[in-house]
């Protein structure tokens, strides 16, 4: 004796056809599916910005410091140049607004600026930046505490008459000057604490961790370029991270059309 399942009344599509459909629909936007879980969108990308190139790339020409980036870089050979030099035609800004910046000092500025226009690696905390000479900026750049420490160390006999150096210059000589009344004091009386430079300095474009160079969970303004760019494992960390809880979707993905399948 069978027990016939009675169909249901009515023209259908039959479980049978709808699950392999599904499933077929499902496979067939896996890719796409899986590149929005993983980020790979703000993997090896480059921001859109003043000087940056539109994609990242070979630059066996850059100079000095930047060149840790000459593999797979966002900037090229005269951006590298100009990164050195005092009030470049990148942004006419002058490190010395209060007095020379001694040179241990002025270094740190110069690989910040490397790392800023020739990293692939800052896809993850581009933002839209609110300002006319650039749409994208950076913002919370988890920086590694050590470089952070050793930024302010070396700094601690510069002197400035700003805490954000983003804004509030006067700009009326085509360089930037102190706004009036903005004493000139040392970085230590400006910047109390490493937290306060490497996160105030460029309005939060970087952030102050606890995290060490090396543990892959933090990005490092000066590398070994001998052993590969850290950064990258660090950008597809993060990549993963801001997505939604990356596992649950991706075994949501992975067992959907398996699933269906075994309904066949
Ligand atoms: C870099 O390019 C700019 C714009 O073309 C130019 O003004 C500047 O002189 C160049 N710098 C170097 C070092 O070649
Ligand atoms: C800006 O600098 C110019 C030139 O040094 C000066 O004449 C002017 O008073 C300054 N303006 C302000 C608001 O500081």
């Amino acid at each position: 004796m069978s027990c016939a399942r009675p169909t249901a009344p009515g023209a259908q599509l039959p479980p049978r056809a709808m699950a392999a459909l599904l499933a077929l629909l499902v496979l067939l936007g896996w890719p796409a599916a899986t590149s929005a879980v993983t980020g790979d969108s703000l993997l090896n990308v480059c921001m859109d910005a003043k000087h940056h190139k539109t994609e990242p790339g070979p630059e066996g020409q850059l100079y000095g410091q930047c060149v840790l980036w000459k593999d797979n870089a966002c900037c090229t050979a005269n951006t590298s140049l100009e990164a050195h030099q005092d009030q470049s035609y990148l942004y006419n800004f002058n490190w010395d607004h209060c007095g020379a910046m001694p040179e241990k000092c002025k270094r740190h500025f110069i690989q910040d600026t490397c790392l800023y226009e020739c990293s692939p690696n800052l896809g993850p905390w581009i933002d839209q930046a609110d300002s006319s000479w650039r749409k994208e900026r950076i913002r919370d750049v988890p920086l590694c505490q050590e470089d952070c420490e050793q930024w302010w160390e070396d700094c601690q006999d510069a002197v400035t008459c700003k805490v954000n150096w983003h804004k509030g210059w006067n700009w009326t000589t085509g360089t930037n000057q102190c706004p009036k009344g903005a004493m000139c004091q040392r970085f230590k009386f400006v910047f109390p604490t490493a937290a306060a430079l490497c996160e105030q300095i460029w309005s939060g474009s970087y952030r102050y961790t606890s995290h060490h160079r090396g543990s892959g969970r933090c990005i490092q303004m000066w590398f070994d370029p001998a052993q590969g760019n850290p950064n990258v494992a660090v950008a597809q960390y993060y990549a993963r991270g801001s997505a939604p809880p990356n596992s649950f979707f991706s075994i949501l993905l992975f067992l959907l059309p398996l699933t269906l399948l075994a309904l066949l």
